[in-house]
């Protein structure tokens, strides 16, 4: 069966049917999530946060996004695998982050990338899509922008930065996204860009009216150690059953009941 594709994502907003989107960053997890039927796998640059143990998405490097990307696309055979954009390497303008979203394209073979930003990144999406390369846009909290918004607060609450919220949108949608991700809005406002945009939002903390809810994986299955956004919810308690099976491991090593027989060899 074939993957996924922005067709496909086109054909499910006019049908009116949600859809799931994942982050993945690498093969083996990315491989449980497609055979679980999930649609749409982003190599999130939330890889700083979840995978590589920086502080925040900024540090993330292309190189990074595309070993991760690469992992993801060999691990999968139908989702449509999105690789995002790191900070710096698209802001220059549109020439930049055409050369930056060619090497996830060619060296790790995604079908579209992702971005931040709405009418300051239509530039980039317009030369993008116009090349070829599918573009899911990310607009309301961008974290790549943590410095300037000092810290993750929510967006477009206010007359004026709805207003600006629902220009950002347009914007990323008439230059060519074939979706936009809408990060920490309030549900009234999401549920309007979702009603005035003709290609599918994906929420984050964005309310139910969205047409695709995305989360990151490890706070999905609560893998994320620490305190978790409010828009986030935990589908299992992965990492106190991951730390209880590896303490069961100690233990039974300690102790000399592991290896017994069954796993011996003579
Ligand atoms: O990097 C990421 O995981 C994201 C999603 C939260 C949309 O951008
Ligand atoms: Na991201």
């Amino acid at each position: 069966s074939r993957r996924i594709t922005v067709r496909d994502i086109a054909a499910a907003k006019e049908r009116g049917e949600k859809w799931p989107m994942l982050t993945a960053y690498d093969a083996m997890t990315a491989s449980v999530f497609d055979e679980a039927g999930i649609p749409v796998l982003l190599v999130g640059d939330s890889m700083g946060n979840c995978h590589l143990g920086y502080e925040s998405t900024v540090p993330v490097t292309l190189d990074e996004t595309v070993m991760l990307s690469a992992a993801v696309v060999r691990g999968t055979t139908r989702a449509l695998v999105v690789g995002d954009l790191p900070f710096g390497t698209y802001q220059e303008g549109p020439v930049q982050a055409l050369r930056s979203a060619t090497r996830l394209v060619k060296e790790a073979g995604v079908g579209a990338v992702k971005l931040e930003g709405g009418e300051r990144s239509a530039d980039q999406v317009e030369l993008l899509v116009s090349s070829g390369i599918p573009v899911m846009a990310h607009v309301g909290l961008t974290p790549q922008s943590v410095n300037a918004f000092g810290g993750y607060p929510v967006q477009g609450r206010g007359e004026e930065a709805a207003q600006q919220l629902l220009r950002d949108a347009k914007a990323v949608q008439d230059a060519g996204a074939f979706a936009v991700v809408l990060e920490a809005v309030p549900a009234e406002l999401a549920a309007e860009v979702t009603r005035s945009l003709a290609v599918p939002t994906v929420g984050i903390g964005a309310g139910s009216d969205c047409d695709a809810q995305v989360l990151v994986w490890t706070d999905m299955a609560g893998m994320t150690a620490g305190r978790l956004p409010k828009f986030v919810k935990q589908y299992l308690q992965m990492r106190e059953l991951l730390g209880g099976a590896a303490k069961a491991f100690a233990d039974e090593v300690v102790t000399g009941a592991f290896p017994a027989e069954p796993h011996t060899f003579h």
